[in-house]
Protein backbone atom coordinates (compact mmCIF):
# COMPACT_ATOMS: atom_id res chain seq x y z
CA UNK A 1 0.00 0.00 0.00
CA UNK A 2 1.42 3.64 -1.06
CA UNK A 3 1.83 6.55 0.32
CA UNK A 4 3.22 8.22 -2.99
CA UNK A 5 0.17 10.43 -4.09
CA UNK A 6 -0.72 9.33 -7.44
CA UNK A 7 -3.19 11.00 -8.95
CA UNK A 8 -5.16 7.74 -10.27
CA UNK A 9 -5.43 7.42 -6.51
CA UNK A 10 -6.96 10.37 -5.97
CA UNK A 11 -9.80 9.51 -8.82
CA UNK A 12 -10.09 6.05 -7.05
CA UNK A 13 -10.61 7.97 -3.85
CA UNK A 14 -12.87 10.20 -4.90
CA UNK A 15 -15.21 7.90 -6.83
CA UNK A 16 -15.39 6.10 -3.53
CA UNK A 17 -16.07 9.20 -1.52
CA UNK A 18 -18.52 11.05 -3.64
CA UNK A 19 -20.74 7.12 -3.52
CA UNK A 20 -20.03 6.29 0.46
CA UNK A 21 -21.39 9.25 2.10
CA UNK A 22 -25.06 10.23 3.20
CA UNK A 23 -25.13 13.65 2.11
CA UNK A 24 -27.15 14.49 5.09
CA UNK A 25 -24.01 14.84 7.50
CA UNK A 26 -21.76 16.90 4.87
CA UNK A 27 -18.97 14.15 6.00
CA UNK A 28 -17.70 13.70 2.42
CA UNK A 29 -14.42 15.74 1.55
CA UNK A 30 -14.42 17.45 -1.88
CA UNK A 31 -11.16 16.62 -4.01
CA UNK A 32 -9.34 20.07 -2.69
CA UNK A 33 -9.61 19.18 0.43
CA UNK A 34 -8.30 15.46 -0.45
CA UNK A 35 -5.16 16.94 -2.12
CA UNK A 36 -4.64 19.33 0.20
CA UNK A 37 -4.23 17.09 3.33
CA UNK A 38 -2.26 14.70 1.08
CA UNK A 39 0.29 17.23 0.49
CA UNK A 40 0.97 17.83 3.79
CA UNK A 41 3.18 15.24 4.22
CA UNK A 42 1.41 13.68 7.49
CA UNK A 43 -1.63 12.66 5.92
CA UNK A 44 -1.59 8.55 4.37
CA UNK A 45 -3.68 6.43 3.07
CA UNK A 46 -4.54 3.05 1.89
CA UNK A 47 -6.91 1.74 -0.81
CA UNK A 48 -8.45 -2.17 -1.16
CA UNK A 49 -10.22 -3.55 -4.25
CA UNK A 50 -13.70 -6.16 -3.18
CA UNK A 51 -10.84 -8.94 -3.04
CA UNK A 52 -9.78 -7.18 -0.10
CA UNK A 53 -6.15 -6.72 -1.95
CA UNK A 54 -4.49 -3.19 -3.03
CA UNK A 55 -6.22 -2.95 -6.25
CA UNK A 56 -3.81 -3.52 -9.53
CA UNK A 57 -2.96 -0.27 -11.34
CA UNK A 58 -5.93 1.15 -13.31
CA UNK A 59 -8.17 -1.12 -10.91
CA UNK A 60 -10.92 0.27 -9.37
CA UNK A 61 -10.73 0.46 -5.24
CA UNK A 62 -14.08 -0.82 -3.18
CA UNK A 63 -12.80 1.35 -0.36
CA UNK A 64 -10.10 3.55 1.40
CA UNK A 65 -8.80 5.39 4.26
CA UNK A 66 -7.29 8.81 5.45
CA UNK A 67 -5.21 8.94 8.60
CA UNK A 68 -3.14 11.71 10.03
CA UNK A 69 -0.27 11.12 12.08
CA UNK A 70 0.83 13.51 14.81
CA UNK A 71 3.84 12.81 17.04
CA UNK A 72 2.98 9.50 18.69
CA UNK A 73 -0.46 8.97 16.78
CA UNK A 74 -2.41 8.47 14.53
CA UNK A 75 -5.98 9.74 13.37
CA UNK A 76 -8.42 8.01 11.45
CA UNK A 77 -10.07 10.75 9.11
CA UNK A 78 -12.15 9.15 6.58
CA UNK A 79 -13.29 5.41 5.86
CA UNK A 80 -15.65 4.34 3.54
CA UNK A 81 -16.79 1.54 1.50
CA UNK A 82 -19.04 1.52 -1.72
CA UNK A 83 -22.71 1.10 -0.75
CA UNK A 84 -22.68 -2.10 -2.65
CA UNK A 85 -19.80 -3.56 -1.43
CA UNK A 86 -20.17 -3.18 2.30
CA UNK A 87 -20.84 -5.99 5.04
CA UNK A 88 -18.35 -8.11 3.24
CA UNK A 89 -15.17 -7.07 5.61
CA UNK A 90 -13.79 -4.60 3.47
CA UNK A 91 -14.09 -2.05 6.23
CA UNK A 92 -12.49 -4.40 8.67
CA UNK A 93 -9.88 -5.07 6.55
CA UNK A 94 -9.20 -1.46 5.85
CA UNK A 95 -9.18 -0.60 9.80
CA UNK A 96 -6.48 -3.16 10.32
CA UNK A 97 -4.13 -2.13 7.29
CA UNK A 98 -4.59 1.67 8.61
CA UNK A 99 -3.87 -0.17 12.40
CA UNK A 100 -0.51 -1.81 10.68
CA UNK A 101 0.38 1.18 8.81
CA UNK A 102 0.19 3.89 11.84
CA UNK A 103 1.99 0.96 13.83
CA UNK A 104 4.77 0.72 11.07
CA UNK A 105 5.54 4.65 11.39
CA UNK A 106 5.40 4.70 15.27
CA UNK A 107 2.34 5.35 16.40
CA UNK A 108 1.57 4.03 19.93
CA UNK A 109 -2.33 4.43 19.58
CA UNK A 110 -4.80 5.15 17.72
CA UNK A 111 -7.80 7.84 17.11
CA UNK A 112 -10.94 8.36 15.62
CA UNK A 113 -14.34 10.61 15.81
CA UNK A 114 -17.51 9.43 15.13
CA UNK A 115 -21.14 11.24 15.13
CA UNK A 116 -23.16 9.13 17.21
CA UNK A 117 -25.57 6.82 16.31
CA UNK A 118 -22.63 5.85 12.89
CA UNK A 119 -23.32 2.20 12.30
CA UNK A 120 -19.44 2.27 11.86
CA UNK A 121 -19.96 2.42 15.79
CA UNK A 122 -20.24 -1.93 15.78
CA UNK A 123 -17.29 -1.99 13.08
CA UNK A 124 -14.82 0.19 15.42
CA UNK A 125 -15.70 -1.33 18.84
CA UNK A 126 -15.21 -5.13 16.61
CA UNK A 127 -11.70 -3.81 16.06
CA UNK A 128 -10.88 -3.18 19.54
CA UNK A 129 -11.54 0.87 19.79
CA UNK A 130 -12.89 2.17 22.94
CA UNK A 131 -14.56 5.59 23.85
CA UNK A 132 -12.62 7.73 25.60
CA UNK A 133 -14.98 10.93 25.20
CA UNK A 134 -18.15 12.37 24.13
CA UNK A 135 -18.50 16.43 22.74
CA UNK A 136 -22.09 16.85 22.73
CA UNK A 137 -23.82 18.40 19.57
CA UNK A 138 -20.51 18.88 17.79
CA UNK A 139 -22.01 17.69 14.41
CA UNK A 140 -25.12 18.52 12.69
CA UNK A 141 -27.75 16.26 12.08
CA UNK A 142 -30.77 16.57 10.03
CA UNK A 143 -33.54 18.84 10.53
CA UNK A 144 -31.21 20.75 12.35
CA UNK A 145 -30.44 19.03 14.96
CA UNK A 146 -27.25 18.27 16.66
CA UNK A 147 -25.19 15.24 16.67
CA UNK A 148 -22.31 14.57 19.81
CA UNK A 149 -19.14 13.44 18.59
CA UNK A 150 -17.60 10.32 20.35
CA UNK A 151 -13.53 9.98 20.15
CA UNK A 152 -12.48 6.41 20.21
CA UNK A 153 -8.88 5.16 21.03
CA UNK A 154 -6.97 2.10 20.13
CA UNK A 155 -4.00 1.74 21.90
CA UNK A 156 -0.60 -0.18 20.29
CA UNK A 157 1.88 -0.25 23.18
C1 LIG B 1 -18.34 2.01 7.80
C2 LIG B 1 -17.99 1.25 6.50
C3 LIG B 1 -16.62 1.71 6.01
C4 LIG B 1 -17.93 -0.25 6.83
O1 LIG B 1 -17.54 -0.94 5.66
P1 LIG B 1 -17.91 -2.48 5.44
O2 LIG B 1 -17.05 -3.00 4.34
O3 LIG B 1 -19.36 -2.67 5.34
O4 LIG B 1 -17.41 -3.09 6.83
P2 LIG B 1 -17.35 -4.61 7.26
O5 LIG B 1 -18.02 -5.49 6.26
O6 LIG B 1 -15.94 -4.94 7.60
O7 LIG B 1 -18.12 -4.59 8.61
C5 LIG B 1 -19.53 -4.33 8.60
C6 LIG B 1 -19.79 -3.29 9.65
O8 LIG B 1 -19.90 -2.00 9.10
C7 LIG B 1 -20.96 -1.29 9.75
N1 LIG B 1 -21.95 -0.97 8.74
C8 LIG B 1 -22.73 -1.76 8.04
N2 LIG B 1 -23.49 -1.05 7.17
C9 LIG B 1 -23.14 0.23 7.37
C10 LIG B 1 -23.55 1.44 6.80
N3 LIG B 1 -24.48 1.48 5.84
N4 LIG B 1 -23.00 2.57 7.23
C11 LIG B 1 -22.07 2.56 8.21
N5 LIG B 1 -21.63 1.41 8.78
C12 LIG B 1 -22.16 0.26 8.36
C13 LIG B 1 -21.48 -2.14 10.84
O9 LIG B 1 -20.75 -1.80 12.00
C14 LIG B 1 -21.09 -3.51 10.37
O10 LIG B 1 -20.81 -4.29 11.44
P3 LIG B 1 -21.83 -5.46 11.82
O11 LIG B 1 -22.22 -6.12 10.55
O12 LIG B 1 -21.02 -6.32 12.72
O13 LIG B 1 -22.95 -4.74 12.48
C15 LIG B 1 -19.07 1.45 5.40
O14 LIG B 1 -20.30 1.06 5.89
C16 LIG B 1 -19.18 2.88 4.88
O15 LIG B 1 -18.48 3.25 3.93
N6 LIG B 1 -20.08 3.70 5.47
C17 LIG B 1 -20.31 5.06 5.03
C18 LIG B 1 -19.14 5.95 5.36
C19 LIG B 1 -18.97 6.08 6.85
O16 LIG B 1 -19.90 6.29 7.61
N7 LIG B 1 -17.70 5.98 7.31
C20 LIG B 1 -17.35 6.07 8.73
C21 LIG B 1 -17.13 7.49 9.15
S1 LIG B 1 -15.78 8.27 8.31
Amino acid sequence: MTDIMQSDDIERIMAIMERAFDPVFGEAWNRRQLTDALMLGNCHYGLLNARCIEPAAGEAAAGFFLSRFAYDEEELLLVAVLPGLRGQGIGESLLRRFAEQARARGAQRLLLEMRENNRAEHLYRRTGFTPIGRRPGYYSGPNGTRLAAITFELSLR
